[in-house]
């Protein structure tokens, strides 16, 4: 909840680490379903402010059209703006960043206090098939797949009856260009937790509800 001075204050954050397609962003809004954590993607944050037309929008569009990442003074400066609104000790499960050095050490260095970051590990093999087969719901954000999760009645969500979308970044060509700078940028962080004691792991090769009940064990 957005605190009404907008003041620096002290929250709790999760990192949700693992390549796109891992299962962050549908772990994190089952989570949220309780009421105790905020979900905090970054990605969230962006696809909204190109809807919008905003600035960071239209500097934000073209590299994520490409599979490329947002350059770190914009992503930095997103994340400090987008902390200074949560009320103090907000619970966040922050899913989508940092995804290079240069985020992880602003990270460290911002008024949030990092407890943990869960590594979601899945094989490479079958991230392309997840990704390309998600569905978003227009409406209320939803996450579905064709074959691992599919909506009842085809196009539509379960939930709001909203229409299902095909994110732009989640064609194949686009989708091999996000997992190579995934491995190249992101998947050190791994080791940038661990050598802080603060790594944790999640088998993410499982059906969704049994990554679930793993994932729920960090969080008594
Ligand atoms: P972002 O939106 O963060 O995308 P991503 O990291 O590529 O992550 P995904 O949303 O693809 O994966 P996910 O792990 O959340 O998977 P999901 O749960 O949906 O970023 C998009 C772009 O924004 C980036 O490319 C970059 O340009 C930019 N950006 C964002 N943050 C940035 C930053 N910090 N710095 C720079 N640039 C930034 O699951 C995927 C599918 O699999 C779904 O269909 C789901 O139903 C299914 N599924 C989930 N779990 C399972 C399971 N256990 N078994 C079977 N299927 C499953």
């Amino acid at each position: 909840m957005p605190s009404s001075e907008g003041a620096e204050v002290n929250v709790e954050v999760t990192v949700l680490l693992g390549a796109p397609g891992s299962g962050k962003g549908t772990q994190a809004k089952e989570a949220c379903k309780e009421g105790n954590f905020i979900h905090l993607s970054t990605g969230d944050v962006l696809r909204a402010a190109i809807k919008k037309g905003s600035d960071l929008g239209q500097k934000a569009q073209t590299f994520m059209d490409a599979g490329n990442l947002v350059p770190d003074d914009l992503m930095i400066g997103l994340l400090e703006d987008t902390l200074k609104g949560y009320e103090k000790n907000s619970r966040i499960l922050l899913d989508g960043f940092p995804r290079t050095d240069t985020q992880a050490e602003a990270l460290e260095e911002s008024s949030a206090n990092v407890t943990q970051a869960i590594y979601f590990n899945v094989p490479e093999d079958l991230l392309v098939e997840r990704i390309t087969g998600r569905r978003v719901c227009g409406n209320c954000g939803a996450v579905f797949h064709t074959s691992f999760r599919p909506a009842e009645d085809d196009g539509k969500c379960d939930n709001c009856g909203g229409e299902l979308n095909h994110r732009a970044d989640d064609v194949e060509e686009v989708v091999r260009k996000r997992l190579e700078v995934y491995w190249k940028q992101t998947e050190p962080l791994i080791d940038f937790y661990k050598k802080r004691n603060k790594l944790k792991e999640v088998n993410a090769n499982q059906p969704i509800k049994n990554v679930q009940a793993e994932f729920r064990k960090f969080f008594v």
